[in-house]
């Protein structure tokens, strides 16, 4: 139902003006949500690589000024005419966008309904915003990458998410996905940084999949608990390096004969020159599922490389409805918060700073800025 709320006529918006910052503070109009969209009242927002690669290396934006921020979790205060599943007044986490009104960086984000779902009641908006993101970037990874269906798409819609039957956008479809023919027979997975956002989300996804799965992991060994608690069968030291990674990774592996799959969530393969190409399986498929990250990754002759992104989970089958599925997985116990959350303030006016701690390099954790 549409909402009635009365909204406040001006929003704050936290501006990148230029390449290189810094950012500014503007007001502007309140947003109209068109028919399929709602509008949050962020309460936090995460902070993410693609945001400060963004703003120092210009990494998606197609014109300056920019808002970034791709993830945040609010409250709803005005939805468009079809929206029926989410009504003013919900808690809910959501993707965002950059650009302009779709970005996070800002007292209000709009954004196509289905990019939002109810928030987990025990998780805070803090660590509800670090999770829509990286986990349709693993979604994306998982389905794309390795063509690996996933149950929790196809699961019956529950009553708490938006009534995609009543949604005008052509993302949406009614019919029930169908899994592939013939899905990909994977029995082991290389994850390239377990202890990052994406990479502790695929392992959760994957475990829930394909429950006898082998996910070998590599992150450094202090993640090692929460990692394998997260469903990681083995968990390999990142710093190892070269042939001696390699090594471990294949001694971790079904007979020690190396891996079908690699998803790789921080561009591992650029360390030692691409020596973890050499942990496939000589017989086996050789996928490489590589999460865009900005890096130029040089695939090897016999691998079968994709390259995925985040919104790629809405193409899927049964991925218009990804977050709301996300929703069930969590209120199930089948997703666990993937990462510790660091909030790094309170304020717009502290995202700039919060990004260059970010870009210092994070271990294991995801900052925040509560709003
Ligand atoms: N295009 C898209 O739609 C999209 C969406 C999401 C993310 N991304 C990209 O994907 C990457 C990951 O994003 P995120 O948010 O998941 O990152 P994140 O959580 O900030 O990643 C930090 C973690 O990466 C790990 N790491 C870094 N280099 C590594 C390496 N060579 N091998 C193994 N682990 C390594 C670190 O592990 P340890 O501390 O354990 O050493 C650290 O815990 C970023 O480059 C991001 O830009 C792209």
């Amino acid at each position: 139902m549409p909402s009635a709320t009365p909204a406040p006529k001006t929003i704050q918006q936290c501006v990148a003006a230029r390449k290189g910052g810094p950012f500014q503070m503007t007001t502007t109009q309140y947003p109209v949500p068109g028919p399929d969209e709602i509008c949050i009242r962020n309460r936090a927002v995460a902070l993410n690589p693609l945001d400060w690669k963004n703003l120092h290396q210009g990494m998606m934006v197609e014109s300056w000024p920019c808002i970034f921020g791709i993830d945040t979790a609010g409250v709803v205060e005005v939805t468009g005419k079809n929206v029926t599943g989410i009504k003013a007044g919900d808690a809910v986490m959501s993707l965002a966008g950059h650009g302009g009104r779709a970005g996070a960086f800002q007292d209000v984000t709009t954004v196509p309904a289905n990019y939002a779902c109810r928030k987990p009641a025990a998780w805070t908006f803090e660590q509800a915003a670090t999770v829509p993101l990286c986990y349709l970037t693993a979604v994306s990874a998982i389905i794309k990458g390795l063509g690996v269906p996933l149950p929790h798409l196809r699961e019956a819609p529950k009553n708490n998410e938006p009534n995609l039957d009543d949604l005008t956008s052509p993302i949406t479809t009614t019919k029930q996905p169908e899994l592939p023919k013939q899905p990909v027979e994977l029995t082991s997975v290389l994850i390239l940084g377990g202890s990052s956002g994406v990479g502790a989300s695929a392992v959760q996804l994957l475990r829930h999949a394909l429950p006898e799965l082998v996910i070998i992991t590599t992150n450094s060994p202090e993640h090692n608990d929460r990692v394998t608690q997260l469903g990681a069968t083995a968990c390999v030291d990142r710093t190892l390096g070269g042939a001696q990674l390699v090594k471990a990774i294949k001694q971790a592996s079904p007979n020690a004969k190396g891996v079908d799959a690699i998803i790789d969530a921080v561009a591992g393969a650029l360390d030692g020159n691409g020596a973890v190409f050499d942990s496939f399986r000589d017989d086996g498929p050789k996928l490489y599922s590589h999460v865009m990250t900005g890096a130029k990754v040089n695939v090897p002759n016999g691998v079968k490389g994709a390259t995925v992104y985040g919104r790629m989970a809405f193409q899927v089958e049964g991925g218009e409805a990804a977050m709301a599925r996300l929703f069930d997985l969590v209120d199930a116990g089948k997703f666990k918060l993937p990462l510790e959350v660091e909030v790094v303030g309170k304020g717009l006016d502290v995202i700039g700073s919060g990004l260059d701690k970010l870009k210092a390099g994070v271990s294991g954790k995801k900052l925040v800025v509560s709003l």
